[in-house]
């Protein structure tokens, strides 16, 4: 039987981080799919494809393959899940989501990936576009700083050396084009919990979803 969880919000809200902690234990699919625009912009810039030239992103779009096993990201065969978080394609990701073209192609990708599936997914119009019929919707939160703040220590961690005005910069550039964007900005659904992540232990906020969840699927 389906069920759909849908989880959006801004970059560093913890999404990835509750959804997969959700997935593990209620044994649901994980589908991240801020990884698949990553993987696609990594081609991108692989291949230099210029994104006002439609012919060249469909002709891309056709001739790559993207593949989900155990939350890793293989693009054509090579597995890039490390090399989709690095600053390069994290700063240039948010351009590559505005093309109308890519976002039709994903969405395709993701509800077929979650067909008759448990399926939690995070990402940005997930519970807007992807999944408006979702069985729960969840908006996660928290302020620029506190993201920058979790940001930074992602990039400590792959031994990336940056300030925090930086990280906050960036942040906020990108919090500007996902929600300013004219496809499928990131946008609250309006029936969506919208959860503060700021100060919040993980556990707190993941525990808080799988009551909501239980509980729906033992009402279902
Ligand atoms: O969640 P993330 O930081 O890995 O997402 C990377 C980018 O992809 C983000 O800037 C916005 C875009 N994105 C999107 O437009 N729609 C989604 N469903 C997921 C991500």
């Amino acid at each position: 039987m389906e069920f759909i969880v849908a989880i959006d919000g801004p970059a560093g809200s913890g999404k990835s981080t509750i959804a997969k902690l959700l997935s593990d234990e209620l044994g649901f699919v994980y589908l991240d799919t801020g990884a698949m625009y990553r993987a696609i912009s990594l081609k991108v810039i692989q291949n230099k494809i210029d994104l006002s030239n439609l012919d060249e992103i469909e002709n891309m779009l056709k001739n790559t393959i993207l593949d989900i096993k155990d939350k890793n990201i293989i693009l054509d065969k090579k597995d890039v899940s490390d090399e989709i978080r690095g600053r390069e394609v994290s700063n240039f990701v948010s351009k590559v989501a505005t093309v109308k073209l890519i976002r039709e192609e994903m969405v395709r990708m993701q509800r077929e990936i979650s067909k008759g599936k448990r399926v939690i997914l995070d990402g940005r119009d997930i519970g807007t576009v992807v999944f408006p019929n979702a069985n729960l919707k969840i908006f996660l939160n928290a302020t620029a700083l506190e993201r920058a703040k979790r940001r930074l220590l992602d990039y400590k961690k792959q031994g990336i050396g940056i300030e925090i005005e930086t990280v906050l910069e960036e942040i906020k550039k990108r919090d500007k084009m996902d929600t300013e964007r004219e496809n499928s900005p990131l946008v609250k659904a309006l029936d969506a919990i919208e959860i503060d992540t700021t100060d919040r232990k993980i556990e707190h906020i993941k525990n808080e979803i799988l009551g909501l969840i239980n509980k729906m699927i033992i009402d279902k």
